[in-house]
């Protein structure tokens, strides 16, 4: 009998280092629990585990890249905050000012990286994440965020407030306050060698390969954003949702499409 090959599975490691253990884990993520053995490709595509106490998401083919997980001190991330490509694209895009203290709606979490950079120009984020394994890795992160020793880290994760479900089903009524910019940055097959995409979007995109994206993720945004939509894209790509926006920004591999809301704030 050929068993089903699961897309996740909890795994515990011997460097495990967190007190929750392995079976909590599984059940609060609703997946299953498989043995640390060699050949344990024959039972999910990837695992999750803790990692010396960080939630982490690893591949389990052969070559297959390490394990990622969700890091705010970063020192990449560090890098990006402290030397921004003049001045940062995602914030000029957004019309967010260092300091600005706005409100932004990230619909698409991710690892949320493009919300940490709100968050350390001094926005209120929302981060709204519908893959409950990237929420789990989100939450995991933001909570060693908020233990750092890096100030500017956890001050900026006292700014994210992080929330699970599918944001093209969102209504303004289920946010306590209407964010001036919503940020959409939704998975884009891309069909480039791994090299080329950077490790954790190719991991993101082979996990959520199967996903179908949502029908009115930039329709429904638009009713929730009270000054602009951002939409990061691929240089080249078609405009999502066949929407065309009101302004560009374009850079060298990718874009953001700029869109005016449907119905904007009345200040
Ligand atoms: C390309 S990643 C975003 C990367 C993110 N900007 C970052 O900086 O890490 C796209 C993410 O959007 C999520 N997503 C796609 N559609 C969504 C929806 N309708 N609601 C919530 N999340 C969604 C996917 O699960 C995926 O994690």
């Amino acid at each position: 009998m050929t068993q089903e090959v699961l897309t996740v599975a909890v795994c515990e490691r011997p460097d495990w280092g967190s007190p929750e253990a392995a079976g909590t884990l599984a059940q609060r993520l609703g997946l299953t629990l498989v043995p640390d053995e060699y050949q344990i490709s024959d039972y999910c595509r990837f695992i999750i585990f803790f990692q010396q106490g960080r939630l982490s998401l690893q591949q389990t083919a052969a070559r297959a890249p390490g394990a990622i997980c969700v890091d705010f001190d970063d020192s990449a991330l560090t890098y990006r905050r402290n030397h921004p490509v003049q001045p940062e694209a995602l914030l000029k895009a957004s019309g967010v000012k260092q300091g600005g203290m706005c409100r932004v709606l990230d619909a698409t979490a991710g690892l949320g990286q493009d919300a940490f950079i709100f968050a350390s120009a001094g926005c209120q984020v929302i981060l709204m994440e519908r893959s409950l394994v990237l929420h789990a890795l989100l939450a995991d992160g933001l909570r060693r965020a908020a233990e750092s020793e890096n100030d500017r880290v956890a001050e900026s994760s006292g700014r994210m407030t992080l929330i699970h479900g599918d944001s093209a089903s969102l209504s303004i009524k289920d946010i306590d306050e209407r964010p001036e910019v919503v940020y959409l940055d939704p998975m884009f097959p891309d069909r480039r060698k791994s090299a080329k995409v950077k490790k954790n979007m190719f991991l993101l995109q082979q996990l959520l390969e199967t996903d179908i994206p949502s029908a009115d993720l930039l329709g429904n945004a638009l009713h929730i954003a009270s000054r602009r939509v951002v939409v990061k894209r691929p240089r080249h790509a078609d405009f999502l949702e066949g929407r065309r926006p009101s302004h560009q920004l374009v850079g060298k591999a990718s874009r953001f499409d700029v869109y005016l809301p449907i119905t904007p704030s009345s200040i």
